[in-house]
């Protein structure tokens, strides 16, 4: 049902400097996994098998990271640490991956136009922001639980999540009308508004499933916020026609492109894998 999933990964990182300087953000490790790998495990579980990956200068090793090192595979053959790359076998017989580059850093928005040319102008695919790392623990992960709602609501649909309203200025903002538990019909959207003037505290996290008729608004929507070709901006446009859908996830979100969220992720993850191996 959803086949493609585009990871827009072409950002500086600048707050994880000097680590960024010549390594991708995406690649920051949580305990032994980039960030990049628990995003490429949450699409497949979605039922993605289409990695489109959207990189730009000094992202190499996500490439590398995503191939086989026959090198590195025969020193290790029929030893102790093989299964140490497991996951990423599987991943690498499951799943294709595609690529192409973001020249200049022009925003989110113009990041998923690039990606049109990988997902294609025919069907529906899931964008996932690789430095927002969601788990579920007690069910669906995050793509799934969206997936599941497309089905029912068939247009393009963003996870959200309520935030402190000091923090809301962080965000493109909601507003909308409950539908169901948990489940909105987006009338606006706002990017990063001033704390006082957001329409609401649900904030969009980095989980979209988007419909490709948001390619023709992309290329015409104009720089907003920061000078950047703002998603936001184009869903507000697809939300007048009321075919935005703002659904809060199950589960837990890290902030991972912050050293903040980075830390707690790692405790979090650390602690759960002591509980597993107990
Ligand atoms: P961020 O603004 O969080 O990422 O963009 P950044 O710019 O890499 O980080 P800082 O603020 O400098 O530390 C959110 C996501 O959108 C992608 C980023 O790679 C990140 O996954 N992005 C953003 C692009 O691919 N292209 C852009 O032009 C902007």
């Amino acid at each position: 049902m959803l086949q493609r999933c585009l990871f827009p990964a072409a950002g500086y990182g600048t707050r994880f400097l000097p680590a960024t300087k010549a390594m991708p953000k995406e690649m920051l490790p949580i305990l032994t996994k980039p960030l990049i790998q628990y995003g490429v495990e949450e699409a497949m579980e979605a039922g993605c098998s289409v990695m489109a990956i959207i990189t730009g200068r000094g992202k190499r090793a996500i490439t590398d990271h995503f191939d086989i090192s026959y090198e590195l595979e025969h020193q290790i053959d029929g030893t102790s640490k093989e299964s140490l790359l497991d996951s990423i076998r599987e991943i690498l017989n499951k799943c294709t991956f595609t690529y192409t580059r973001q020249n200049e850093m022009n925003g989110l928005g113009d990041a998923i136009y690039k990606g049109r040319v990988l997902v294609g102008e025919k069907y529906p695919y899931g964008v996932i922001l690789a430095d927002d790392l969601c788990i579920n623990q007690d069910g669906d992960g995050v793509l799934t639980q969206m997936a599941k709602l497309y089905q029912k609501y068939k247009c393009c649909i963003v996870a959200i999540m309520e935030v402190p309203h000091e923090d809301v200025h962080k965000y493109g903002v909601i507003e909308g009308k409950e539908l169901e538990d948990g489940v909105y019909m987006v009338s606006n959207m706002v990017e990063k508004p001033d704390n006082d003037k957001a329409p609401s505290n649900m904030a969009v996290i980095g989980r979209y499933i988007l419909t490709p008729d948001i390619f023709p608004i992309l290329k015409t929507v104009k720089a907003g916020k920061n000078g950047e070709i703002q998603i936001t901006d184009a869903l507000c446009k697809m939300a007048e026609k009321g075919m935005v859908i703002a659904y809060k996830f199950k589960g837990k979100r890290f902030d991972c492109g912050s050293i903040d969220g980075f830390v707690e992720a790692t405790n979090y993850f650390y602690n759960l894998e002591k509980e597993t191996n107990k």
